[in-house]
């Protein structure tokens, strides 16, 4: 266990405005500060950092927090990985042991397994073995240097040949199926997870191989197969040849669809390339491609689904203000086979022509209308407001609508009465959500629903408040015990948080949310934080409390709260006590 005053340490010199700065773009509403939330999707924002409790809160999804838990969940870390990263940051000198770090060793060695891997692969793909698999490379035009740049390999086509070897490395078959190199059959034996597939293996921006992507050669299975998530990866959260594009000083990222065109374009000479990991684009991967180039061009393939999920991506960068153009390949369904046939220079030229996103969106939205009818063009219109309203800045917005008015001869002004209407309608919304969040938080986040606390809501929600109480007003905590246990908490959820909180309290240890972040985990945190940032504006008088324990009690015994005030108070301890008792 880490020592209190080396959290105590890190929590003055981390301090949250800084941290959650430096990943989430926050504007300051009065005392918080508020912004999108990184961890969903969403328009407006619902996400707000709360400087004085040193905690954030999002009421959209539930997560929440203190510094640490925050890098936890945006670094995909396990808490001493997040308290390192943090204590790195500060300068502070980590306490050398008094922790476990068993999972961050295994991360260690899951990576050496993986280097291990693509290395063996490579060799298998230049040796005689591998024929097939460089000969199938070299076909699609790579050259030897961009084999090597990439590492590509080819996986034995063998049931265990890739095992075998990382066996006589020192390896187990519990580290190989940890890294997801191994696979476990129903049987208890183990198999080769790549077997006769090209390998396209991942590394992220660290330089660490953290996964694998195969593409079949020839018999049966999907076309490309990936690595499922380990400790070391997770594919919402990774981009192939970002580790290539982040270097290459272009003002932009292309983004790609296949792993083959962006191995295409790098060796054309277009090194700020990139591709998702067989997923469509995430929200966690758009703001990353953000973070490192100032626009995105979307390269996607020509056909329906790529001109779809275009759509999808202009949506998710529009949702975090990212600046996107699109990209059109045309005579060729992807960017991989257009530079085969056409070659880089002409690749070049679409770069350079890429519309901009709305361009994209006009496009596709007058394909869907009949512009030559007068109810074709009314409908055509009325979407075209509701996309025209997205735009910012009023200029743009004049650009696309005269330009759009022109060229259907119908007269302008209806058109911007109408996306003025929409614009301060949303707003209206907007406004309105905000307020709502604010409220909101009885009932808890979509995604993390709690059936016990559906059923008890208004006892988890005095659960909840009490908390809170002894979380303001730790000094309370005398006169909360003295009436209640955690046992006789509805949900076992609070109940836990409760009793964690009390049980530091007893033993005079902090229970400031950093402190608490190394006993809770990440939905009992976002819970903590919600909590406090609903505590603001609840009451924490003697007379409150006393009525949040009698909500909780009263649903225990199914007794009214009316009934359980007309007892006094030897009656009600002794009630408490009998509850406590027949817990246990
Ligand atoms: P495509 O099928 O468009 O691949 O899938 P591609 O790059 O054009 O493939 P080639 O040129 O035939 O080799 C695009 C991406 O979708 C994912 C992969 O990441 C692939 O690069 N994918 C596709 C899979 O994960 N599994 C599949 O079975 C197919
Ligand atoms: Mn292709």
């Amino acid at each position: 266990m880490l020592s209190e005053q080396f959290i105590s340490e890190l929590k003055a010199r981390s301090d949250i405005e800084d941290i959650i700065g430096a990943y989430v773009n926050v504007k300051r509403r009065g005392r918080n500060l508020v912004g999108l939330c990184p961890f969903h999707s969403e328009k407006t924002p619902s996400f707000t950092v709360y400087p004085d409790s040193q905690s954030f809160y999002c009421f959209g999804c539930g997560a929440g927090g203190d510094v640490v838990t925050f890098i936890r969940q945006i670094e995909n870390l396990d808490y001493i990985e997040a308290v390192k990263l943090l204590a790195q940051r500060a300068g502070i000198p980590m306490p050398e042991d008094g922790y476990d770090d068993s999972f961050a060793k295994l991360k260690t060695r899951i990576l050496e397994i993986n280097r291990e891997t693509a290395r063996f692969y490579h060799r298998c793909l230049i040796s005689p073995m591998g024929k097939k698999g460089l000969d199938y490379l070299r076909g699609r035009g790579l050259s030897d240097k961009t084999i090597r740049h990439f590492g590509l390999g080819y996986a034995p086509e063998d049931w265990d040949a890739t095992i075998r070897h990382l066996r006589t490395k020192g390896f187990n078959l519990d580290e190989l199926s940890a890294a997801a190199v191994a696979v476990k059959s129903a049987r208890g034996s183990y198999y080769d997870q790549f077997r006769g597939r090209v390998i396209f293996p991942i590394i992220d921006i660290r330089g660490n191989v953290i996964a694998f992507g195969g593409r079949i050669l020839d018999g049966k299975g999907p076309k490309y197969l990936n690595s499922p998530d380990t400790p070391v990866f997770k594919k919402s959260r990774n981009l192939f040849a970002l580790n290539f594009a982040k270097a290459s000083k272009e003002p932009a990222l292309i983004l790609a669809e296949g792993y083959m065109d962006v191995v295409a374009l790098h060796q054309a000479g277009f090194v700020n390339a990139v591709a998702t990991l067989g997923t469509s684009l995430t929200a966690e991967q758009a703001r990353m491609i953000c973070q490192y180039a100032q626009e995105v061009i979307i390269a996607y393939d020509s056909d329906g689904a790529g001109q779809k999920a275009t759509n999808r991506a202009i949506n998710l960068f529009g949702e975090i203000g990212g600046k996107v153009r699109v990209l059109k390949v045309h005579d060729a369904k992807d960017p991989d086979e257009f530079i085969k046939k056409f070659g880089a220079v002409r690749f070049r030229l679409l770069l350079e022509g890429a519309g901009s996103a709305m361009e994209f969106e006009i496009s596709r939205l007058r394909q869907k209308y009949d512009l030559e009818s007068s109810d074709g063009k009314v409908e055509f219109l009325k979407e075209f407001a509701k996309f025209i309203a997205d735009i910012r800045n009023p200029i743009e917005r004049d650009v696309y609508v005269t330009k759009i008015t022109e060229e259907l001869r119908v007269s302008k002004e209806p058109l911007v009465a109408q996306i003025d209407y929409i614009i301060r309608q949303r707003a209206k919304n907007a406004e309105r959500k905000q307020a709502r969040d604010l409220t909101v938080f009885a009932s808890s986040p979509k995604d993390r629903r709690d059936p016990q606390r559906d059923a008890h809501l208004k006892e988890a929600l005095a659960e909840e408040r009490l908390i809170g109480v002894l979380l303001k007003n730790p000094d309370y905590h005398r006169f909360i015990l003295e009436r209640i246990q955690p046992e006789a908490f509805l949900t076992d959820f609070n109940r836990e948080i409760f009793r964690v909180i009390c049980e530091r309290v007893e033993q005079n240890r902090p229970i400031e949310l950093i402190a608490l972040s190394e006993q809770l985990d990440e939905r009992q945190m976002g819970k903590v934080a919600g909590i406090l940032a609903d505590a603001a504006s609840t009451g924490a008088t003697q007379k409150e409390t006393l009525d949040y324990i009698q909500t909780i009690l009263a649903g225990r015994a199914k007794k009214s709260p009316e009934q359980l005030k007309q007892m006094d108070r030897e009656e009600l301890e002794k009630y408490v006590a009998g509850l406590a008792a027949k817990k246990k």
